[in-house]
């Protein structure tokens, strides 16, 4: 099939070589020149394991090409996915900019039927908008499916080409056939294709990332009591995690979720409800506390200084929302990190790939210094804060960690080391509701 995508981020640049990968002609789209550019010599501009080498397949076999016009790669293409951007507004709403300008360019490339496939995020009922938009700019036939995205930052070329599900939102007989015929290689493992109405999907997208986050929230929350009244949120989790009701996922406390897609979602949720007249409380106390968990992180550190860490310095690791990232969008380490710099601290930073990422959003200073290797960030430090769980930060040096540091002092913030471990190593200790 040949497949146009336009939009070549996390998710347009994943979904565009997977689809190539499984044998279809895909050209991807982006109107930002030089990110183009850079795709067509083989450099790719996120880091996302395992998408270097497929893009490149794609690219060397002749089934993934990349251009900034729209209209063209529109015109001979079977499917059209729309991967662009729909960041928050300040008043939580999602900015549709960017999906309604991909939409009109997409109306003046159509000929002959088209399915158009909404993957980005939208507000629920975005499909209809979407359809006027095209329909603007054309009277060509064509059927908008939605089709929400899934993957998880980090592992997402798993997740696209093994997903637990595919939903597929369209009252259109004709697209779903299509559709199913492109993600048929993708579901050999018996996994659903879910058919359902367009608004239905959009809203099944929504749900699943605000339950998430209420989830780690309320880990949060309890962990929070934990640190007041003693016990481990870590041994609460295992005797919860057990339940088959509960499961054991997205039931960590730490420092709290970020990332593209949580936050924004949640907003978006939050104030579809509010312009229906609806108060969404479960899924606001969520947002609320989420906010609230990177200040109670960042006010224990201020207590172990009795307030004051005017010219104190703090080693961090960790800056990408997440491991496996160089995605800062919302990250936990960034509000940490400007609490602290408020007061006077000084910060030293290491992540293993988000580094050059947060140099463009905060330049290197005589405060705040990007360090070549974790142990580097610990010279003179005051305190080693464990922001991001990267893999590479479970099993350090611990006597090199203790003898760089100028005090003993650890902030777990993922809850990744042993509290009795950390002690014995000499260690001060202080992780997320494990008083
Ligand atoms: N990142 C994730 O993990 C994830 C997961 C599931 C769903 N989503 C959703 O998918 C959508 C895309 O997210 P992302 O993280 O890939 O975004 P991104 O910001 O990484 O990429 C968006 C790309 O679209 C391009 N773009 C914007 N307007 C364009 C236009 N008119 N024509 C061509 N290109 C255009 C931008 O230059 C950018 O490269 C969002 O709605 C997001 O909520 C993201």
């Amino acid at each position: 099939m040949k497949v146009a995508v336009i939009g070549t981020g996390y998710v347009g640049l994943v979904a565009g070589a997977c689809f190539a990968d499984s044998g279809n002609q895909v050209i991807c789209v982006d109107q930002d020149a030089a990110k183009v550019e850079a795709l067509r010599q083989g450099i790719i501009p996120i880091f996302e394991p395992g998408l270097d080498g497929l893009v490149k397949r794609g690219v060397a076999e002749g089934r993934l090409s990349f251009t900034t016009e729209t209209p063209q790669a529109v015109a001979t293409a079977d499917v059209i996915f729309m991967a662009v951007g729909t960041p928050s507004l300040p008043n939580g709403q999602p900015n549709l900019q960017y999906l309604e300008a991909a939409s009109r360019e997409v109306g003046r490339g159509i000929r002959g039927y088209k399915v158009i496939v909404n993957k980005s995020t939208v507000p629920i009922g975005a499909h209809q908008k979407v359809a006027e938009w095209i329909q603007s700019q054309t009277s060509e036939p064509f059927d908008v499916v939605s089709n929400p995205e899934f993957l998880k930052e980090g592992s997402a070329i798993d997740d696209f080409l093994k997903p637990d599900r595919v939903v597929i939102g369209t009252t259109s007989d004709t697209a779903f056939e299509r559709m199913s015929q492109l993600y048929t290689p993708f579901l050999r493992q018996g996994n659903p294709l879910i058919r359902m109405d367009p608004v239905s999907a959009e809203m099944t997208k929504y749900a699943c990332n605000s339950f998430l986050a209420t989830r780690i929230s309320f880990m949060n929350e309890l962990a929070a009591l934990c640190d007041r009244v003693g016990g481990d949120i870590e041994l609460v989790r295992k005797g919860m995690s057990t339940d088959v009701r509960i499961g054991k996922h997205f039931l960590y406390a730490g420092v709290g979720y970020g990332g593209s897609c949580f936050p924004k979602d949640i907003a978006a949720l939050v104030t579809t409800g509010q312009s229906h007249g609806l108060k969404l409380g479960i899924i606001e106390a969520a947002q609320d506390a989420n906010l609230r968990q990177r200040e109670l992180f960042t006010a224990k550190v201020l207590g172990a200084f009795q307030g004051d860490v005017a010219g104190k310095t703090f080693a961090f690791w960790g800056l990408a929302f997440k491991p496996n990232t160089d995605d800062l969008r919302e990250a936990p380490a960034l509000s940490v990190m400007e609490m602290l710099e408020a007061r006077g601290a000084r910060v030293r930073l290491f992540d293993p790939v988000a580094m050059e990422h947060c140099r463009r959003q905060f330049p290197e200073s005589p405060s705040r210094k990007y360090c070549r290797t974790s142990y580097e960030a610990l010279e003179g430090a005051d305190a080693l804060l464990l922001i991001t769980e990267w893999n590479e930060f479970r099993t350090p040096d611990w006597s090199k960690v203790k003898s760089l540091l100028s005090r003993p002092w650890i902030f777990d913030g993922r809850n990744i080391y042993d509290p009795a471990f950390m002690k014995q190593q000499g260690f001060r200790y202080q992780g997320i509701g494990r008083a």
